[in-house]
C-alpha cells in the first residue's frame, strides 16, 4: 500500500468516530484532507465544522459543508486531526504543516481527540521531527536564543506566515524525554504564540494505518 492509501484507509476509519448531528473539529494536512473528503460523504449526518486553517476551510467549503466560527459553538463533540509524531503516550508533534495555533485551540476545546496517521508517524521518543514554534516576528531571536538554551536548533521557516501572521521557527535536534515539560518551558516564552508539542492536550485515540489495517490506539 501506497503511504496516501494508508491516509485514506484512517480517513475512512474516522468516520465511525463521528456523532450523528453535531459539529465537528477539524484538523489540517494532507491526511485530514483525505478525511474532509470522507467527510463529504456523511455529510448530512453532520452541523457543520470548525476549521483549524484557511486551507481546510476552503476545502470543506467546496464540499458543501458549513464552517463555523468557534465561538459560535458550545460544544465538539470530537476533533479530527493528523500528528508529524506521536509516541505511546499520544502526546504529539503538530505544525509541519503550519496550521499548530488554530489545532491547538480548537483540540483543547473538542471532548475528543482522534488522530489519524500512517504507521511512519508512531515513534518511541519524539523529536525527530523538528519542533514548529509560531511566535510573534519581533519576538524571533529572543525566542531563537532561549530555545537554543534548551538544547535545540531553531531554524526559521522560509518565506512562510501563518494564518495569524506570525513565524515558525523550526527546532531541530531535540530528543523530547518529558514532553509535558518541555511544552510548559517553551510556553513560558514571552512571543510563543504556539509550540507545537501537544502533550498536555494529547490524542484520546489514534487511528493508524498499517499494511495490514486500521489499527486503534486509545491513551
Ligand atoms: C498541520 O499543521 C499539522 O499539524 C498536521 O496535522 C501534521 O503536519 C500532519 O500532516 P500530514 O497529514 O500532512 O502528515
Amino acid at each position: 500500500m501506497t503511504q496516501d492509501e494508508l491516509k485514506q484507509a484512517v480517513a475512512q476509519a474516522a468516520l465511525r468516530q463521528i456523532p450523528q448531528d453535531q459539529i465537528i473539529g477539524v484538523g489540517t494536512g494532507s491526511t485530514v484532507n483525505f478525511f474532509i473528503d470522507a467527510l463529504a460523504t456523511i455529510k448530512h449526518k453532520v452541523r457543520g465544522a470548525v476549521s483549524s486553517s484557511e486551507r481546510s476551510t476552503e476545502r470543506l467549503k467546496a464540499h458543501g459543508i458549513a464552517v463555523l466560527d468557534l465561538n459560535d459553538v458550545d460544544r465538539i463533540p470530537v476533533y479530527v486531526d493528523g500528528a508529524d509524531e506521536i509516541d505511546a503516550s499520544g502526546a504529539m508533534i503538530k505544525g509541519g504543516g503550519g496550521a499548530l495555533t488554530r489545532e491547538k485551540i480548537i483540540a483543547e476545546a473538542a471532548d475528543r481527540f482522534v488522530c489519524i496517521v500512517d504507521a511512519s508517524k508512531l515513534v518511541s521518543t519524539l523529536g525527530k521531527f523538528p519542533l514548529p514554534v509560531e511566535v510573534v516576528p519581533m519576538a524571533r531571536e529572543l525566542v531563537a536564543r532561549r530555545l537554543r538554551a534548551l538544547g535545540g536548533d531553531p531554524r526559521l521557516r522560509k518565506d512562510y506566515l501563518t494564518d495569524n501572521g506570525n513565524i515558525i521557527l523550526d527546532v531541530h535536534g531535540l530528543t523530547i524525554s518529558r514532553p509535558r515539560e518541555l511544552e510548559t518551558s517553551i510556553n513560558q516564552i514571552p512571543g510563543v504564540v504556539t509550540v507545537g508539542l501537544f502533550a498536555h492536550r494529547g490524542a484520546d485515540v489514534a487511528l493508524v494505518g498499517t499494511p495490514g489495517g486500521v489499527q486503534e490506539h486509545a491513551y
